[in-house]
């Protein structure tokens, strides 16, 4: 959810924020934008759409030979629409501001500084923060001064970033709800701002990841910290490890592909023949523990909803989950015998984090299971489980959630034995399924050619049915979501056992119903519903290893021992259909339309 840089050094500024921005740009891509700071000169060049439109207005435009630094922005649109007007940065008379996040109290401040003469040009909140600026900075001729008073007056979640002419040797930055980390570059004088580490990696070895009211001033002197002695820094990696498409069309097909490596990464060092471990977990953990809520949002709340069948199969623990979003307004009545999973692949989702906060605010252990090392939600969470998918950059998830619920799988196995809720002979049987995962998550060229003839099919009807029991459901709900998010075309996933109470009247052959019949779990209860919705004309597409008289199409699918095999093996199959439909369609399938890869805004 919009992506912002920072650079103060003698390199090519240009240079260092565009490259910053093509890492960061799967977080929003409405437009991107960023302004040069030259001897009290200002350039500035914005762009509506992807980063590549900016990048080619730049090369046709005259650049300074150098510039002292900059500031850069890939924007997600919330307030106002995607038009060049709205991107940032935005502009007061000799100021400029790149912010992620949202201020909540801008209609407030907008009418305060419009009656003070300010004029606004923008639909965004953000543009009151360069105005608040100088508004202070008319006052005091003092830009620390103007710069703290203004984020004072700001409500909600932002991260800033902010130049001036009044201090033009100066970047300003704060962070508050939404994520920002400064870094000191490797060569001398240098400082790297970026939301997220990608954009720093092998530029910089030193970080700090900047709590929520953490702030400063840096120059090519260095950086000042408004509170220098609770700053910590650490260290990045060296090597650049960008994730590249590596001869695939989008990375959405490499993450595809990559699941069935990442796993094993997964599962590294955590699984053994008798048990599982998680060095990040204590042993006692479990102790007092009656309950298991788990929260999460999209794609990550599909892997708490798979989870919740298996704390309770296994574990033998009472299990809910909620939407985080929905989850923090219920006035959930929380008691501190309950455990806390959050699940996020980017630890920075704002509605989950939120939901953690309060939990840990009314006593609850809390663990999160998440992709990014550093991000708030790790740091934030009294447990922290990676799930080592490695970077993630198609928008719509795949990598994250297999190996999601790889790790929740695990912590039910880990909770069982502590529980002694499981026998031996069992859990060696599940830890031996486990260890089939990666062969599970294989991709085979006979597999994706079936989805790629097939999606032609599937292109126009109206609407689309993937159902599934038992935690074959939270399947079709993300096989639903995939195909939603790239393929633009209505799909919804559903209990099959439900059909029958209202979605059935739907049914005609213009609906197209997925159905996930694996053969180790209720095989029988959801060939019966699919035999109901075939009576009623849908047009059915069954993935399953058994082959299905009734259906209109058939994607078949390896016989398997362990119902969590197939689980994931029909997983593969769902991701790979909805992407085939998307590129049938034309679509973006890395970038789809109004989405972004991380949610910080509420
Ligand atoms: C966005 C992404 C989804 C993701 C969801 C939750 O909507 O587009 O792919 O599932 O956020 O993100 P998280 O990082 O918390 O898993």
């Amino acid at each position: 959810m919009c992506g912002i840089v920072g650079y103060i050094g003698k390199q090519k500024t240009v240079d260092i924020l565009l490259d910053g921005l093509k890492e960061l740009e799967y977080r929003g891509y409405d437009s991107a934008g960023i302004a040069l700071l030259n001897c009290e000169k200002i350039s500035v060049y914005k762009a509506l759409g992807k980063l590549s439109n900016l990048e080619e207005k730049i090369q046709h435009s005259n650049l300074c030979a150098s510039y002292d630094l900059g500031i850069g922005h890939t924007r997600w649109a919330t307030h106002g629409k995607p038009t060049e007007l709205n991107a940032h940065p935005h502009l007061g008379e000799y100021s400029y501001v790149v912010h992620n996040g949202i201020i909540e109290n801008y209609k407030e401040l907008k009418e305060e500084l419009l009656s003070h003469g300010h004029k606004f040009v923008s639909q965004t909140d953000t543009e009151v923060i360069v105005h608040l600026f100088e508004y202070y900075q008319n006052q005091f001729n003092d830009c620390t001064q103007a710069f703290q008073s203004t984020i004072k007056r700001l409500e909600g979640a932002y991260s800033i970033l902010l130049i001036s002419k009044a201090c033009p040797h100066s970047i300003y930055f704060f962070k508050h709800g939404s994520p920002l980390i400064v870094a000191r570059g490797n060569n001398e004088n240098e400082v790297l701002f970026a939301s997220s580490d990608a954009p720093l990696i092998g530029l910089c070895s030193e970080v700090v990841y900047l709590e929520d009211g953490f702030g400063g001033v840096a120059s090519k002197e260095g950086i000042v910290f408004f509170n220098e002695a609770l700053v910590s820094w650490s260290s990045l990696p060296t090597s650049k490890q960008f994730a590249q498409k590596e001869g695939f069309r989008f990375f959405m097909e490499k993450e595809i592909y990559e699941q069935s490596n990442v796993v094993s990464d997964t599962m590294l060092g955590r699984i053994f023949d008798n048990s599982i471990a998680f060095d990040e977990l204590n042993a006692s953990l479990m102790e007092g523990i009656r309950e298991i809520k788990i929260c999460a949002c999209g794609t990550s709340y599909h892997a708490g909803l798979t989870a919740s069948y298996l704390f309770e199969r296994l574990a033998k623990v009472k299990c809910s989950v909620e939407i985080a979003s929905e989850f923090r307004y219920k006035e959930p009545l929380l008691s501190n015998d309950t455990l806390f999973i959050v699940i996020s692949q980017s630890g920075e989702t704002a509605d989950t984090l939120e939901a953690l906060k309060m939990a840990k605010k009314n006593g609850l252990k809390s663990i999160v299971v998440c992709n990014v090392d550093n991000s708030s939600m790790t740091r934030v969470a009294d447990y922290a489980i990676l799930t080592r998918a490695g970077i993630e950059k198609g928008v719509a998830s795949t990598k994250a959630f297999s190996t999601q619920v790889v790790v929740l799988w695990m912590l039910a196995l880990y909770f069982a034995k502590y529980k002694k809720s499981i026998d031996t002979q069992t859990l060696q049987n599940e830890i031996h399924a486990l260890r089939e995962v990666p062969s599970a998550l294989l991709v085979t060229n006979s597999v994706h050619e079936r989805t790629k003839r097939l999606s032609k099919r599937y292109l126009h009807g109206h609407g689309f049915f993937f159902i599934g029991r038992d935690v074959f459901f939270p399947l079709a709900l993300e096989g639903a979501l995939k195909l939603k998010e790239i393929s633009y075309l209505h799909a919804e996933g559903y209990p099959a056992g439900e059909m029958k109470h209202g979605p059935i009247a739907l049914a005609d052959p213009e609906l197209f119903t997925i159905a996930l019949m694996p053969q180790n779990l209720l095989y029988d209860k959801i060939k019966s519903n699919v035999e109901e919705l075939s009576a009623r004309d849908s047009t059915i597409c069954a993935i399953s290893p058994l082959s299905f008289e009734l259906a209109d199409d058939f994607i078949p699918t390896n016989l398997k021992n362990h119902y969590m095999l197939e689980f994931f093996e029909m997983l593969v199959v769902l991701q790979l259909f909805s992407m085939e439909i998307s590129v049938r369609l034309g679509n973006d399938v890395d970038m789809p339309r109004n989405l972004a890869k991380s949610v910080t805004v509420e």
